[in-house]
């Protein structure tokens, strides 16, 4: 039982206690039912409390029990919430810390609410493609005010109590106990002062009506549709809360259901909730415990002040890490400060950073070219040239200079992370921390874990990536890890796209409409072109009977490495983002099509999709089978944290799984059998085959 029963003289004091947030659990809710019962049997108690141990009140579900039977089983939500409010003697929600989702609309239910102060109150359903499923629209209207109440439940943001006790004519409520430590006394007060009230206050009782509804919630779908283009909850939570200002209180709480239990089943909700569980388990490594001691990181160092260098840095600066960054000339390490500098004061400029957040960052950062400089850092981060021969003469280096335990990490995006341990004699010590452009803002790290890599380092870096809010995944070694191994698979398809008919724009169009943040060819020329290049040179060494699209390396001999050279794919005018469609562009492929005695044909946009996406699929497929990721969903948070993929489809596995791995292997022998594709291509991974043979899914 998760509920502990105390008694204080003439009042009984239910505790919930399921760290770490107190999730509703049935364990929970069954002690809580019987805590009741007790309590009202009990004629020497005259009230009743509820309240949460150790760092919240209640945060809600217990995502432990999600999609399980106990999520629904008796007592379920609201029949517990039923209980309280039949229950003979008063009872008082002791409200401190968090109060989210269940655990505020199990408030809801208590006759009376007194709440610590620096208390932060939620109904964050919405983001997990739902709106409150307990009563939640229909109470909190009824004691915020309906525009309070839907701003919060639309939003799904935490607000502090205090913000919420200060809104006109609130009855959410009764009181504010002055800390955290008085809570419980005050309650204690409060519930004696209310012992004999009769009737028992119900906020089901409470009128809800605004003065001006149907304008009101006119104007409420207006901005709500517009702001939530793909996703069906938010305009839901509008009607929701509508029908509580229309309806009975009981009408009211069985379209509420209605409409919860229809959301469950939407793909948008189906996605959100694996993205919620996706990035809880992408931060555990199966072999490696959860208790597994982790190496302190107060100081770090980064070799190279380019690009990459300059952008990981800031990170660590963000979070109050002190970061040496080193360089082997001074006019780069100059050049590297002078990047750090703009980039902090664009923040200023913007209003985003202010002034002397920036000057206490700017004082964590010495500049150096000595190594000596580094040998007490914690972690040291590489990001030179990527060259195998540039990043032996930095490891055998670091190798000689750290103190013990340092931890030698690499941002090489390609190079293999064991090679590049074997320089060192230590190679227990050595990992991939694959940042991505812009290191400083995008979410995505990969975490590459070498042959060696001992398990304190990986969970060290687990640990740091959370300080730093990266989203980390664990990546083997392989070319191009989890997520660029995947995407020169779909660069290539793009490229065979054009080959058939397609301009870039409308391949860019189509995957855009799909929901990417940007199409391969837009991509391409944000990145740089000569990249690709650089990668294909190697690979038809590698591969010589791969096939490619000659297109961009044709384009890269045009010198269109993309934005930086003011045309690529598009044109740009010069200081400007936007991608123009480019004659000279389209008029190559023709050109090109004609030699190979191609007939260009119309291909449809609903095409162009599946083998963009498909193709990312059957790679990934491999990259699973292959351990060099652990997990699907681990796949799926790399499109979605580094690679613009739509949230609400969940990731390129849970997309394909709600698709149909049967008929997204169907679509791949479609295309395998056009003479234009290759079929080579789209041999589907041996694992796709066998899900789709027993009827599978991957995540
Ligand atoms: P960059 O060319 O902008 O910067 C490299 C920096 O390293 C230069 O400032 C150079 O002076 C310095 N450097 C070279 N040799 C050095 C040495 N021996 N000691 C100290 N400093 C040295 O390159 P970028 O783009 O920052 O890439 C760095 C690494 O990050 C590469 O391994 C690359 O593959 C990887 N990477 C790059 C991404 C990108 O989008 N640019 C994304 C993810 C990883």
């Amino acid at each position: 039982m998760n509920a502990h029963y105390t008694t204080h003289d003439d009042v009984a004091v239910i505790t919930l206690n399921n760290p770490p947030v107190n999730g509703l659990s049935l364990a929970v809710r069954q002690g809580v039912a019987q805590s009741l019962a007790q309590a009202n049997a009990d004629p020497g108690i005259v009230a009743i409390i509820i309240t949460g141990a150790g760092k919240a009140f209640s945060g809600g579900a217990d995502i432990r029990e999600f999609g399980t039977p106990k999520a629904i089983q008796e007592p379920n939500l609201l029949s517990l919430i039923q209980a309280i409010e039949h229950s003979a003697k008063p009872v008082v929600a002791a409200i401190h810390s968090v109060a989210m989702g269940g655990g505020l609309e199990l408030a809801l239910g208590c006759h009376y609410r007194i709440a610590a102060l620096g208390c932060k109150v939620a109904m964050p359903e919405v983001k997990l493609g739902l709106i409150p499923g307990a009563g939640g629209t229909q109470r909190l209207p009824r004691v915020l005010g309906v525009e309070a109440a839907l701003n919060m439940i639309v939003s799904g943001e935490a607000v502090p109590s205090e913000v919420l006790a200060g809104v006109a004519q609130q009855k959410l409520f009764d009181s504010l106990a002055t800390s955290q430590q008085s809570l419980l006394e005050e309650a204690i007060t409060l519930a004696r002062e209310k012992a004999s009230v009769r009737p028992l206050p119900l906020v089901r009782l409470l009128p809800c009506q605004h003065p001006k509804g149907d304008a009101y919630f006119q104007f409420a779908r207006n901005m709500v549709g517009a702001m939530s283009k793909h996703y069906p909850a938010p305009l839901k939570c509008v009607d929701a809360v509508e029908f509580a200002t229309q309806k009975k209180f009981e009408e009211g709480m069985a379209l509420e259901r209605e409409i919860f239990l229809n959301l469950m089943l939407t793909p948008e909700c189906r996605a959100l909730r694996h993205v919620f569980m996706a990035e809880r388990a992408a931060s555990k490594i199966a072999d490696v415990p959860e208790d597994t001691p982790r190496r302190a990181i107060s100081q770090v160092a980064v070799i190279g002040a380019g690009t990459m260098g300059g952008g990981i840095s800031m990170n660590f600066l963000n979070a109050g890490i002190p970061v040496t960054i080193l360089e082997t000339q001074q006019q780069a390490l100059d050049r590297g400060l002078a990047t750090i500098r703009k980039n902090y004061e664009a923040q200023v400029a913007k209003g985003k950073l202010k002034q002397d957040k920036y000057e206490q960052r700017m004082a964590l950062l010495k500049p150096t070219l000595n190594y000596a400089d580094i040998k007490d850092a914690d972690l040291v981060i590489e990001a030179v040239f990527e060259e195998m021969g540039v990043k032996e003469i930095v490891f055998r280096k670091l190798d000689e200079v750290m103190k013990p335990g340092a931890i030698l990490a690499s941002n090489t995006s390609t190079l293999d992370l064991n090679k590049i341990a074997s320089f060192t004699t230590r190679a227990q010590d050595v990992v991939g921390l694959h940042f991505f452009s812009p290191a400083n803002v995008m979410k995505l790290l990969e975490v590459v874990r070498g042959e060696k890599t001992a398990k304190d380092v990986l969970a060290t870096v687990m640990a740091m990536a959370k300080t730093i809010k990266k989203t980390a995944v664990v990546s083997g070694v392989c070319d191009g890890f989890i997520g660029n191994r995947m995407i020169e698979q779909y660069s290539r398809q793009a490229g065979f796209l054009l080959e058939e008919g397609c301009t870039p724009a409308q391949v860019d169009k189509a995957i855009e409409k799909f929901g990417f943040a940007m199409g391969p060819f837009r991509m391409s020329d944000l990145a740089g072109n000569d990249i690709g290049w650089a990668i294909r040179k190697r690979r038809y060494v590698e591969k010589p009977t791969m096939r490619y699209s000659k297109t961009a390396d044709l384009l890269c001999e045009l010198g269109r490495f993309g934005q930086k050279t003011g045309a690529g794919w598009y044109d740009y005018k010069p200081g400007k983002r936007d991608a123009l469609p480019s004659q000279l562009v389209v008029d190559m492929i023709d050109q090109y099509r004609k030699q190979q005695g191609i007939s260009p044909r119309k291909i449809s946009e609903e095409e162009i999709v599946q083998r963009l996406v498909y193709a990312l699929v059957n790679e990934a497929a491999r990259i699973l089978e292959d351990g060099i990721a652990a997990k699907a969903s681990d796949i799926d948070m790399v499109y979605l944290t580094g690679y613009g993929f739509p949230l609400w489809r969940g990731g390129p596995m849970q997309y394909a799984d709600t698709v149909g791995l049967f008929n997204v292997m169907q679509s791949m022998q479609r295309f395998a059998r056009n003479p234009m594709d290759d079929a080579d291509f789209w041999q589907p991974a041996p694992l796709l085959a066998k899900l789709v043979a027993e009827g599978r899914t991957f995540n």
